[in-house]
């Protein structure tokens, strides 16, 4: 472990990341510490047996740094980088106080989640779930085509529903790029909901209205949460998961949504109270919701409210899940954790 006479630095990682990214790793000037699999998790005790002394730690969002993880670790840990936009599971405040630095994955994945979140709207718009159930159960026979079976709510605009509007709680890279793809469907009115504590943002709600206008953006605003569920044809669900999001999509807010209105959730399952939404599909408040995130995942089991409804698609959290993403992902968390460990400039260090 020594090169000119100095100890490299450790940097221990907690998944596989396959092959190509992780020869990124394979260098002479750092002691590299790697868990084995891609799939399974690591166990807390090969942790806890690797962390102690490490310049840098690669890992993923479903693993928690908290004080406890930071305190075994000690004071040599100068970087950790999570291969995620999210970073929730990060106590991101006792990383400042240790003057750690904190590398994420954002850009890379916004437009394969934002892919995912118009294929949630037409999925839960046109009873995908419902209609593929009955065809892989061999039941379509008892299913003759007729006028009205089967019908949804249409995404793209109407000579009924001439105008569309697309309603985001949170306004950020991923709900921006879902808007650009609306646009095409008839989308003429875009309304956001952002954190009420965060100041508005005037110049660029202009220069987003401006910048789409001339593709039938008529309206572009921020609203009230009320205003937000009242108005929207789609509730896209694109906020972090934090304290003050949470179950933000709750009972009173899915009552105030049109009956012919979508709900997408691309971000965390916190942000949707999962029995009142179950409740609205089956009850027919709105018209129905598709959902990459549950709140507790991955332990959903197949009797889980909205699992069961068949007015829910419910994806296992996939929305960055395209090779392209996840090896741009990969490669950006592990330059992340090499330039932090090494001095050099983060590809994508959070500003805490
Ligand atoms: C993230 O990056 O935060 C996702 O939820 C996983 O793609």
């Amino acid at each position: 472990h020594l090169q000119s006479g100095m100890a490299r630095p450790k940097v221990v990682v907690t998944r596989n990341l396959g092959a190509e990214a992780m020869r990124l790793l394979d260098r002479s000037d750092l002691d590299v510490v790697a868990w084995h699999s891609e799939t399974q998790p690591c166990d807390k005790k090969w942790l806890y047996d690797n962390i102690p002394g490490a310049t840098g730690i690669l890992l993923l969002f479903s693993e928690k740094v908290d004080q406890e993880f930071l305190d075994a670790a000690g004071p040599t840990l100068k970087v950790v980088s999570t291969m995620s936009v999210g970073y929730e599971h990060i106590d991101v405040k006792a990383l400042a106080q240790r003057g750690i630095k904190l590398g994420y994955t954002p850009d890379v994945l916004t437009e394969a989640v934002a892919d995912i979140t118009v294929m949630l709207a037409l999925m839960a718009g046109r009873n995908v779930k419902e209609t593929t159930t009955i065809v892989q159960n061999g039941q379509w026979s008892a299913y003759p085509w007729a006028p009205y079976l089967f019908c949804g709510s249409q995404l793209s605009a109407n000579w009924l529903q001439p105008t569309r509007t697309a309603g985001f709680l949170g306004f950020g890279r991923i709900a921006q790029s879902t808007l650009a793809r609306l646009l095409p469907f008839g989308f003429t009115r875009a309304l956001y909901t952002g954190n009420p504590s965060s100041q508005p943002k005037p110049a660029r709600d202009a220069e987003m209205h401006a910048k789409y206008a001339s593709q039938g953006l008529a309206e572009f605003r921020r609203v009230d949460i009320a205003e937000l569920a009242r108005e929207s044809d789609v509730v896209f669900v694109l906020a972090p998961g934090e304290p003050s999001t949470y179950h933000v999509v709750n009972e009173e807010f899915l009552r105030a949504m049109k009956k012919t209105a979508v709900l997408v959730n691309t971000s965390r399952g916190s942000l949707v109270d999962s029995e009142a939404l179950a409740k609205a599909c089956r009850e027919g408040w709105i018209s129905g919701a598709g959902v990459d995130v549950v709140e507790g995942e991955p332990h959903v089991p197949a009797d889980h409210p909205l699992v069961k409804e068949p007015r829910c698609v419910v994806l296992p959290h996939i929305g960055s899940a395209t090779n392209e993403t996840r090896l741009g992902m990969g490669t950006m968390a592990i330059n992340n954790v090499i330039a932090g460990v090494l001095g050099g400039n983060m590809p994508a260090e959070l500003n805490m």
